[in-house]
């Protein structure tokens, strides 16, 4: 059979990665898809003299356009990121008739809805496997692998960069700045890591994990959003003597009133196999009705962890060229006329436990007037850790941990508690998840 031919855009991390690894398994990756796949065409910006490793067979170019318009490619796998011309250039490959094999979940989640509509007007897949968690099959496995089941909720580490600082800082103290540099070196932050350290990044992963979970449209902008740079080496020290370890996890869930889409620093129980992914790898756990909880481990960034991905969305559509359109894996897992506009619930009404931390003076009467606010705002206090005042120093400070409580509940209670004369600074509130099966 005839091989099938992948237009490249982008030769950066990935997509040098993706070329190098379609070359070094070409055999045993053609003995997969029933044909040998090769690279043709391909886009970067600032082409030296020598051809990366796997475009060696290729039209190099600077222009994107040229591949997304050259008749001869049969797929077009787009791994420049960000929002445009990514858009112009995969909806271009869609009106063309192309495939689309894409990395990039920015693109997905803000514009999703406008591609897949595209692509199922043509009859063409756009497949995004690389767009959530790395290397990690998650879109395959809630796809097709949990399709018997209801899933009711996901929590998951979907960013390396922010999961590889928290991990430093617990382990080694080290500074927030310099273990990203770090992260940026090695080829895991976004172009700009203010998307990773802010949760931005996160927060594109879980919208698309929401619609596929729960056969909703891509609403990236309802997603609420949290991300680590306000997490202080002290509230990584406190939560581990509670028994807990700070993780940034993306929570989507369904509930009577609407689905969850958030993502925060969350205290977790440090027994929890979740709370012990470290360093850049990922990790999704997914509580379904039928199978229970599952977790799914692997790389979530860099080089050739990503291209797994993309090369196994290469296979996939490769095998699927010759099959009907009606009958292929819907985009968004639920077939589209089945998308529903159940309502995305808005934050003040999620509910979870909360970790507080203020300072407060040392003197008579500070704890009596935060346990009665936190009573009238009817929340209920779990433990509470009060460290003596430092050598002089006149402030101590105070921990809390409550139980689970509407936010809207808890804003209205740390409004009152940040008035009171007697708490200097900000009070720190990150929110705790007991990722229990019940
Ligand atoms: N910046 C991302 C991360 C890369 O650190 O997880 C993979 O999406």
């Amino acid at each position: 059979m005839k091989p099938v031919n992948i237009g490249l855009l982008g030769l950066g991390t990935v997509g040098g990665g993706t070329a190098r690894v379609l070359a070094s398994n070409a055999a045993e990756i053609a003995r997969r898809a029933g044909r040998e796949i090769q690279v043709i065409h391909a886009a970067a910006r600032g082409l030296g003299t020598e051809k990366p490793q796997g475009t060696e067979h290729a039209l190099l170019t600077e222009d994107a356009f040229e591949v997304v318009n050259n008749p001869d490619v049969d797929i077009v796998v787009e791994l420049i990121g960000g929002d445009s011309p990514a858009r112009e250039l995969v909806l271009q490959a869609i009106a063309n008739g192309k495939h689309v094999v894409t990395a990039n979940k920015a693109l997905i989640a803000k514009h999703g809805n406008e591609i897949f509509a595209a692509a199922q007007a043509k009859g063409v897949v756009v497949a995004f496997e690389a767009a959530v968690a790395g290397g990690i099959p998650i879109i395959k496995a809630i796809r097709e692998g949990l399709s018997a089941n209801k899933i009711q909720w996901i929590a998951g580490i979907i960013n390396g960069t922010g999961n590889f600082i928290l991990t430093e800082m617990r382990d080694k103290g080290r500074d927030f700045a310099d273990v990203l540099a770090e992260a940026q070196a090695l080829g895991y932050a976004e172009a700009d890591p203010t998307f990773d350290v802010e949760g931005i990044d996160a927060a594109h992963k879980l919208c698309i994990l929401s619609s596929i979970a729960f056969g909703v449209p891509l609403q990236f902008d309802k997603v609420y959003t949290e991300g680590i740079s306000k997490i202080s080496q002290e509230d990584v020290t406190f939560a581990s003597q509670l028994g807990y370890r700070i993780k940034h996890l993306g929570i989507t869930k369904a509930t009577a009133k609407g689905i969850e889409m958030r993502v925060h620093p969350t205290l977790i129980p440090e027994k929890r196999l979740i709370a012990n992914v470290d360093g850049v790898m990922n990790a999704v756990l997914i509580m379904a009705d039928r199978l229970g909880p599952s977790l799914y481990y692997g790389a979530g960034a860099g080089a050739y962890p990503t291209a797994s991905a993309v090369v196994a969305d290469i296979v996939d559509v490769t095998r699927s060229l010759t099959t009907d359109p009606d009958n292929r894996v819907p985009h968004l897992a639920f077939q589209p006329d089945k998308i529903n506009d159940t309502p995305i619930l808005p934050m003040d009404d999620v509910e979870t436990a909360y970790y507080l931390r203020m300072n407060a003076d040392d003197k008579p009467g500070v704890m009596a007037d935060i346990t009665r606010i936190m009573g009238e705002s009817m929340i209920s206090i779990e433990a509470i850790l009060q460290k003596e005042p430092a050598q002089g120093e006149s402030t101590a400070t105070i921990i809390m941990l409550t139980q689970r409580i509407r936010e809207a509940q808890m804003n209205h209670a740390l409004a009152a508690i940040q008035k009171l004369k007697s708490i200097s600074g900000q009070v720190t509130r990150i929110r705790v998840e007991s990722l229990s099966s019940n």
